[in-house]
Protein backbone atom coordinates (compact mmCIF):
# COMPACT_ATOMS: atom_id res chain seq x y z
CA UNK A 1 0.00 0.00 0.00
CA UNK A 2 2.87 2.70 0.60
CA UNK A 3 4.62 2.00 -2.43
CA UNK A 4 1.40 2.36 -4.37
CA UNK A 5 0.74 5.91 -2.18
CA UNK A 6 4.43 6.80 -2.54
CA UNK A 7 3.80 6.99 -6.60
CA UNK A 8 0.55 8.62 -5.85
CA UNK A 9 2.38 10.92 -4.10
CA UNK A 10 5.34 11.73 -7.03
CA UNK A 11 2.47 11.51 -9.71
CA UNK A 12 0.74 14.49 -7.75
CA UNK A 13 3.62 16.58 -7.40
CA UNK A 14 4.29 16.28 -11.29
CA UNK A 15 0.67 16.62 -11.94
CA UNK A 16 0.96 19.85 -9.76
CA UNK A 17 4.41 21.33 -11.91
CA UNK A 18 1.60 21.29 -14.96
CA UNK A 19 -0.85 23.46 -13.32
CA UNK A 20 -1.43 27.04 -14.64
CA UNK A 21 -4.45 28.56 -13.50
CA UNK A 22 -6.77 28.91 -10.60
CA UNK A 23 -9.27 26.31 -11.91
CA UNK A 24 -6.40 23.93 -12.78
CA UNK A 25 -5.21 23.99 -9.21
CA UNK A 26 -8.95 23.65 -7.53
CA UNK A 27 -9.23 20.47 -9.76
CA UNK A 28 -5.94 19.18 -8.45
CA UNK A 29 -6.26 19.73 -4.81
CA UNK A 30 -10.16 18.37 -4.85
CA UNK A 31 -8.20 15.05 -7.01
CA UNK A 32 -5.19 14.46 -4.23
CA UNK A 33 -6.09 16.30 -1.04
CA UNK A 34 -10.11 16.35 -1.01
CA UNK A 35 -12.10 13.98 0.52
CA UNK A 36 -12.10 10.86 -1.56
CA UNK A 37 -8.37 11.02 -2.64
CA UNK A 38 -6.44 7.82 -1.89
CA UNK A 39 -3.96 9.64 0.60
CA UNK A 40 -6.72 10.94 2.68
CA UNK A 41 -8.75 7.33 2.81
CA UNK A 42 -5.14 5.59 3.42
CA UNK A 43 -5.99 5.35 7.32
CA UNK A 44 -9.26 3.52 6.58
CA UNK A 45 -7.02 0.94 4.73
CA UNK A 46 -4.72 0.70 7.85
CA UNK A 47 -6.04 -2.89 8.10
CA UNK A 48 -4.39 -4.09 5.41
CA UNK A 49 -0.94 -3.35 6.97
CA UNK A 50 0.59 -5.82 9.54
CA UNK A 51 -0.19 -4.25 13.18
CA UNK A 52 3.61 -3.92 13.77
CA UNK A 53 4.27 -1.81 10.21
CA UNK A 54 1.29 0.21 11.35
CA UNK A 55 3.19 3.10 12.78
CA UNK A 56 5.80 3.57 10.47
CA UNK A 57 3.16 3.62 7.66
CA UNK A 58 0.92 6.35 9.73
CA UNK A 59 3.75 8.56 9.86
CA UNK A 60 4.65 8.48 6.45
CA UNK A 61 0.98 9.07 4.85
CA UNK A 62 0.96 11.62 7.27
CA UNK A 63 4.65 13.34 6.43
CA UNK A 64 3.11 12.63 2.50
CA UNK A 65 -0.13 14.18 2.99
CA UNK A 66 1.67 17.15 4.76
CA UNK A 67 4.32 17.58 2.05
CA UNK A 68 1.70 17.86 -0.53
CA UNK A 69 -0.46 20.41 1.40
CA UNK A 70 2.22 22.58 1.55
CA UNK A 71 3.18 21.94 -2.42
CA UNK A 72 -0.07 23.14 -2.84
CA UNK A 73 -0.15 26.17 -0.58
CA UNK A 74 3.08 27.06 -2.31
CA UNK A 75 2.19 26.58 -5.76
CA UNK A 76 -1.30 28.67 -4.86
CA UNK A 77 1.02 31.49 -3.65
CA UNK A 78 2.77 31.30 -7.20
CA UNK A 79 -0.17 31.51 -8.78
CA UNK A 80 -1.29 34.60 -6.83
CA UNK A 81 2.03 36.23 -7.49
CA UNK A 82 2.20 35.40 -11.09
CA UNK A 83 -1.47 36.98 -11.40
CA UNK A 84 -0.22 40.07 -9.24
CA UNK A 85 2.33 40.60 -12.03
CA UNK A 86 -0.01 40.40 -14.96
CA UNK A 87 -2.05 42.81 -13.16
CA UNK A 88 0.41 44.83 -12.66
CA UNK A 89 1.55 45.10 -16.63
CA UNK A 90 -1.50 44.81 -18.16
CA UNK A 91 -4.19 46.85 -15.98
CA UNK A 92 -1.34 49.78 -16.17
CA UNK A 93 -2.80 52.99 -14.09
CA UNK A 94 -1.86 56.05 -15.60
CA UNK A 95 -1.67 58.13 -12.56
CA UNK A 96 -0.52 61.24 -13.94
CA UNK A 97 -3.78 61.69 -15.78
CA UNK A 98 -5.90 64.68 -15.13
CA UNK A 99 -8.70 63.55 -12.62
CA UNK A 100 -12.23 63.61 -14.02
CA UNK A 101 -13.67 66.95 -12.58
CA UNK A 102 -16.93 66.36 -10.57
CA UNK A 103 -19.63 69.00 -11.29
CA UNK A 104 -20.43 70.69 -7.71
CA UNK A 105 -23.94 72.25 -6.93
CA UNK A 106 -24.35 75.70 -5.47
CA UNK A 107 -26.49 77.74 -3.77
CA UNK A 108 -29.25 79.52 -5.71
CA UNK A 109 -28.48 83.94 -6.09
CA UNK A 110 -32.08 84.14 -4.51
CA UNK A 111 -30.40 81.68 -1.67
CA UNK A 112 -27.21 83.48 -1.52
CA UNK A 113 -28.28 87.08 -0.79
CA UNK A 114 -31.36 85.81 1.49
CA UNK A 115 -28.80 84.10 4.17
CA UNK A 116 -26.77 87.59 3.15
CA UNK A 117 -29.50 89.67 4.44
CA UNK A 118 -30.51 87.51 7.38
CA UNK A 119 -27.02 86.82 8.51
CA UNK A 120 -26.69 90.65 8.79
CA UNK A 121 -29.82 90.69 11.27
CA UNK A 122 -28.78 88.32 13.27
CA UNK A 123 -25.42 89.49 14.20
CA UNK A 124 -27.81 92.66 15.58
CA UNK A 125 -29.92 90.31 17.74
CA UNK A 126 -33.13 89.47 15.12
CA UNK A 127 -33.87 85.84 15.37
CA UNK A 128 -35.27 84.00 12.03
CA UNK A 129 -39.62 83.74 12.55
CA UNK A 130 -40.89 81.60 9.30
CA UNK A 131 -44.62 81.80 8.94
CA UNK A 132 -46.96 79.95 6.09
CA UNK A 133 -46.88 80.67 2.34
CA UNK A 134 -51.19 80.08 2.29
CA UNK A 135 -52.58 82.69 4.34
CA UNK A 136 -56.45 83.49 5.34
CA UNK A 137 -57.14 87.28 3.15
CA UNK A 138 -57.45 88.12 7.31
CA UNK A 139 -53.73 87.95 7.81
CA UNK A 140 -52.74 88.58 4.73
CA UNK A 141 -54.72 92.01 4.42
CA UNK A 142 -57.37 92.38 7.09
CA UNK A 143 -55.11 92.23 9.96
CA UNK A 144 -52.25 94.38 8.66
CA UNK A 145 -55.17 97.12 8.17
CA UNK A 146 -56.02 96.09 4.51
CA UNK A 147 -60.17 96.44 4.95
CA UNK A 148 -61.91 94.26 2.10
CA UNK A 149 -62.39 97.34 -0.24
CA UNK A 150 -59.55 98.92 0.77
CA UNK A 151 -57.65 100.57 -2.72
CA UNK A 152 -54.10 99.38 -1.17
CA UNK A 153 -55.47 95.93 -2.64
CA UNK A 154 -54.64 97.14 -5.70
CA UNK A 155 -50.72 97.20 -5.08
CA UNK A 156 -50.97 93.49 -4.90
CA UNK A 157 -53.28 91.19 -7.49
CA UNK A 158 -53.75 88.23 -5.55
CA UNK A 159 -53.92 84.35 -6.34
CA UNK A 160 -57.24 82.98 -4.32
CA UNK A 161 -57.10 79.42 -3.18
CA UNK A 162 -60.23 77.84 -4.43
CA UNK A 163 -61.32 74.86 -2.28
CA UNK A 164 -63.07 71.88 -5.19
CA UNK A 165 -66.83 71.96 -4.62
CA UNK A 166 -67.11 74.79 -2.50
CA UNK A 167 -68.65 78.22 -3.46
CA UNK A 168 -65.59 80.91 -3.13
CA UNK A 169 -68.23 83.65 -0.88
CA UNK A 170 -69.50 80.14 1.67
CA UNK A 171 -65.80 80.49 3.18
CA UNK A 172 -63.46 82.84 4.42
CA UNK A 173 -61.00 83.36 1.24
CA UNK A 174 -57.72 81.98 1.37
CA UNK A 175 -55.06 83.48 -0.72
CA UNK A 176 -51.36 82.67 -1.46
CA UNK A 177 -49.41 85.35 0.30
CA UNK A 178 -48.70 88.29 -1.65
CA UNK A 179 -46.18 89.30 1.19
CA UNK A 180 -44.48 88.34 4.05
CA UNK A 181 -46.06 91.37 6.42
CA UNK A 182 -48.52 88.70 7.42
CA UNK A 183 -45.88 86.54 9.84
CA UNK A 184 -46.16 89.94 11.56
CA UNK A 185 -48.82 89.28 13.21
CA UNK A 186 -47.91 86.27 13.67
CA UNK A 187 -44.79 86.64 15.45
CA UNK A 188 -46.50 89.15 17.72
CA UNK A 189 -49.29 86.58 18.88
CA UNK A 190 -46.72 84.28 19.41
CA UNK A 191 -45.01 86.40 21.56
CA UNK A 192 -47.45 88.07 22.90
CA UNK A 193 -48.75 84.47 23.88
CA UNK A 194 -46.44 84.12 26.22
CA UNK A 195 -47.46 86.56 28.55
CA UNK A 196 -50.47 88.63 27.21
CA UNK A 197 -50.20 91.12 29.96
CA UNK A 198 -46.86 92.17 29.58
CA UNK A 199 -45.62 91.17 25.91
CA UNK A 200 -41.79 90.14 25.52
CA UNK A 201 -40.09 92.49 23.21
CA UNK A 202 -39.93 91.26 19.32
CA UNK A 203 -36.41 91.53 16.87
CA UNK A 204 -37.34 88.86 14.00
CA UNK A 205 -37.01 88.66 10.48
CA UNK A 206 -38.91 86.75 8.32
CA UNK A 207 -37.50 85.55 5.08
CA UNK A 208 -39.63 83.58 2.71
CA UNK A 209 -41.49 82.89 -0.91
CA UNK A 210 -44.40 85.19 -1.76
CA UNK A 211 -46.60 84.98 -5.32
CA UNK A 212 -48.56 87.62 -7.00
CA UNK A 213 -51.70 87.30 -9.88
CA UNK A 214 -49.38 89.00 -12.40
CA UNK A 215 -48.02 89.40 -15.92
CA UNK A 216 -45.03 87.98 -16.00
CA UNK A 217 -42.38 90.46 -17.38
CA UNK A 218 -38.53 90.77 -17.27
CA UNK A 219 -39.15 93.15 -14.18
CA UNK A 220 -42.22 91.09 -12.41
CA UNK A 221 -42.95 87.61 -11.23
CA UNK A 222 -45.69 85.96 -9.60
CA UNK A 223 -43.36 83.79 -7.59
CA UNK A 224 -40.48 85.74 -5.30
CA UNK A 225 -38.94 86.20 -2.54
CA UNK A 226 -39.04 88.62 0.50
CA UNK A 227 -37.11 89.47 3.69
CA UNK A 228 -39.48 90.97 6.42
CA UNK A 229 -38.18 92.88 9.84
CA UNK A 230 -40.37 93.80 13.04
CA UNK A 231 -39.27 95.14 15.96
CA UNK A 232 -41.72 95.82 18.75
CA UNK A 233 -40.84 96.99 22.29
CA UNK A 234 -40.77 99.84 24.51
CA UNK A 235 -39.78 103.06 23.16
CA UNK A 236 -38.71 102.32 19.51
CA UNK A 237 -38.40 105.16 17.54
CA UNK A 238 -38.08 106.55 14.18
CA UNK A 239 -34.31 106.93 14.28
CA UNK A 240 -34.42 103.33 15.60
CA UNK A 241 -35.18 102.42 12.13
CA UNK A 242 -32.68 104.41 10.38
CA UNK A 243 -30.01 103.40 12.46
CA UNK A 244 -30.74 99.78 11.91
CA UNK A 245 -31.80 100.28 8.50
CA UNK A 246 -28.91 101.96 7.58
CA UNK A 247 -26.53 100.20 9.38
CA UNK A 248 -27.61 96.84 8.00
CA UNK A 249 -27.07 98.50 3.92
CA UNK A 250 -23.43 99.87 5.50
CA UNK A 251 -22.47 95.56 6.03
CA UNK A 252 -24.54 94.37 2.95
CA UNK A 253 -23.13 96.92 0.34
CA UNK A 254 -20.21 98.26 1.77
CA UNK A 255 -18.90 100.99 4.51
CA UNK A 256 -19.04 103.90 3.10
CA UNK A 257 -22.69 103.43 1.64
CA UNK A 258 -24.98 106.22 1.96
CA UNK A 259 -28.83 105.64 2.29
CA UNK A 260 -31.62 107.86 2.45
CA UNK A 261 -35.45 107.76 3.24
CA UNK A 262 -38.14 108.77 1.15
CA UNK A 263 -41.76 109.42 2.82
CA UNK A 264 -44.34 106.48 1.14
CA UNK A 265 -47.24 104.65 1.82
CA UNK A 266 -48.22 101.40 2.88
CA UNK A 267 -51.30 100.93 5.55
CA UNK A 268 -49.76 98.76 8.09
CA UNK A 269 -46.97 101.34 9.11
CA UNK A 270 -47.59 105.32 9.79
CA UNK A 271 -45.13 107.01 8.91
CA UNK A 272 -43.83 104.99 6.29
CA UNK A 273 -40.77 105.34 4.07
CA UNK A 274 -38.95 103.94 0.94
CA UNK A 275 -34.84 103.41 1.89
CA UNK A 276 -32.52 104.14 -1.12
CA UNK A 277 -28.76 103.12 -1.25
CA UNK A 278 -26.45 104.94 -3.35
CA UNK A 279 -25.86 103.21 -6.32
CA UNK A 280 -23.24 101.10 -5.62
CA UNK A 281 -22.88 100.67 -9.63
CA UNK A 282 -21.73 104.05 -10.51
CA UNK A 283 -20.88 105.35 -6.77
CA UNK A 284 -23.99 107.66 -7.21
CA UNK A 285 -22.06 109.07 -10.30
CA UNK A 286 -25.42 108.39 -12.72
CA UNK A 287 -25.77 104.59 -14.56
CA UNK A 288 -28.65 102.81 -16.35
CA UNK A 289 -29.13 100.84 -13.48
CA UNK A 290 -30.11 103.75 -11.30
CA UNK A 291 -31.60 105.51 -14.13
CA UNK A 292 -28.96 108.33 -13.71
CA UNK A 293 -30.58 108.95 -9.98
CA UNK A 294 -27.58 107.97 -8.18
CA UNK A 295 -29.82 106.07 -6.20
CA UNK A 296 -31.42 102.41 -6.12
CA UNK A 297 -34.58 101.82 -3.84
CA UNK A 298 -33.94 98.34 -1.71
CA UNK A 299 -36.97 98.30 0.87
CA UNK A 300 -40.21 99.55 2.30
CA UNK A 301 -40.42 100.80 5.98
CA UNK A 302 -42.00 102.45 8.78
CA UNK A 303 -43.67 102.51 12.07
CA UNK A 304 -45.90 99.83 12.87
CA UNK A 305 -49.48 101.05 12.69
CA UNK A 306 -50.91 100.83 15.94
CA UNK A 307 -53.95 99.03 14.84
CA UNK A 308 -51.41 96.56 13.73
CA UNK A 309 -49.59 95.94 16.68
CA UNK A 310 -53.39 95.91 18.71
CA UNK A 311 -53.78 93.21 16.07
CA UNK A 312 -50.75 91.27 17.08
CA UNK A 313 -51.49 91.43 20.68
CA UNK A 314 -49.27 94.66 21.52
CA UNK A 315 -50.84 97.69 22.77
CA UNK A 316 -49.99 100.81 21.09
CA UNK A 317 -50.34 102.86 23.93
CA UNK A 318 -47.10 101.07 25.82
CA UNK A 319 -45.33 99.59 22.51
CA UNK A 320 -43.97 100.81 19.16
CA UNK A 321 -42.48 99.23 16.61
CA UNK A 322 -40.66 99.10 13.36
CA UNK A 323 -40.99 96.93 10.23
CA UNK A 324 -39.85 96.49 6.99
CA UNK A 325 -39.52 94.63 3.57
CA UNK A 326 -37.49 93.75 1.20
CA UNK A 327 -36.92 91.64 -2.19
CA UNK A 328 -34.30 89.85 -2.08
CA UNK A 329 -34.32 88.69 -5.82
CA UNK A 330 -34.52 92.92 -7.22
CA UNK A 331 -31.37 93.06 -4.94
CA UNK A 332 -29.45 90.50 -6.71
CA UNK A 333 -30.90 91.92 -9.85
CA UNK A 334 -29.17 95.23 -8.98
CA UNK A 335 -25.92 93.84 -7.31
CA UNK A 336 -25.31 91.86 -10.49
CA UNK A 337 -27.05 94.20 -13.19
CA UNK A 338 -29.36 91.10 -14.18
CA UNK A 339 -31.74 93.05 -16.78
CA UNK A 340 -34.65 90.09 -16.44
CA UNK A 341 -36.00 88.28 -13.18
CA UNK A 342 -37.43 85.54 -14.82
CA UNK A 343 -33.45 84.03 -14.91
CA UNK A 344 -34.65 83.38 -11.26
CA UNK A 345 -36.78 80.33 -12.41
CA UNK A 346 -35.97 79.72 -15.41
CA UNK A 347 -33.10 77.09 -13.89
CA UNK A 348 -30.55 77.47 -16.68
CA UNK A 349 -27.26 76.22 -15.91
CA UNK A 350 -25.80 79.10 -17.73
CA UNK A 351 -27.12 81.51 -15.34
CA UNK A 352 -27.19 79.71 -11.96
CA UNK A 353 -23.63 78.62 -12.43
CA UNK A 354 -22.36 82.64 -12.73
CA UNK A 355 -23.16 82.45 -8.64
N1 LIG B 1 -45.30 94.28 2.38
C1 LIG B 1 -44.75 95.31 1.51
C2 LIG B 1 -44.80 94.83 0.07
O1 LIG B 1 -44.88 93.66 -0.15
C3 LIG B 1 -43.33 95.60 1.90
C4 LIG B 1 -43.24 96.31 3.19
C5 LIG B 1 -43.28 97.68 3.26
C6 LIG B 1 -43.13 95.57 4.36
C7 LIG B 1 -43.20 98.33 4.47
C8 LIG B 1 -43.07 96.22 5.59
C9 LIG B 1 -43.09 97.62 5.61
O2 LIG B 1 -42.97 95.57 6.74
O3 LIG B 1 -43.01 98.25 6.81
O4 LIG B 1 -44.70 95.61 -0.80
Amino acid sequence: MLAELERLYQQALSELDAVTDAQALQAWRVRHLGRKAPLMQAFGRMREVPAEERPRVGRRINELRDALQQAYEAKAEALRQAELARALQEERLDVTLPGRPRPYGRLHPTTRTIREIVRIFQSMGFQVFTSREVETDEYNFQLLNIPPHHPARDMQDTFYVATPGVQADETPPVVLRTHTSPGQIHAMRRYAAQDPDNPPPIRVVLPGMVFRYEQITTRSEIQFTQVEGLAVGRHITFSDLKGTLTEWARRMFGPQVRTRFRPSYFPFTEPSVEMDVECFLCGGQGCPVCKYTGWLEVLGAGMVHPVVLRNGGYDPERYSGFAFGMGPERITMLRHGIQDIRHFWRNDARFLEQF
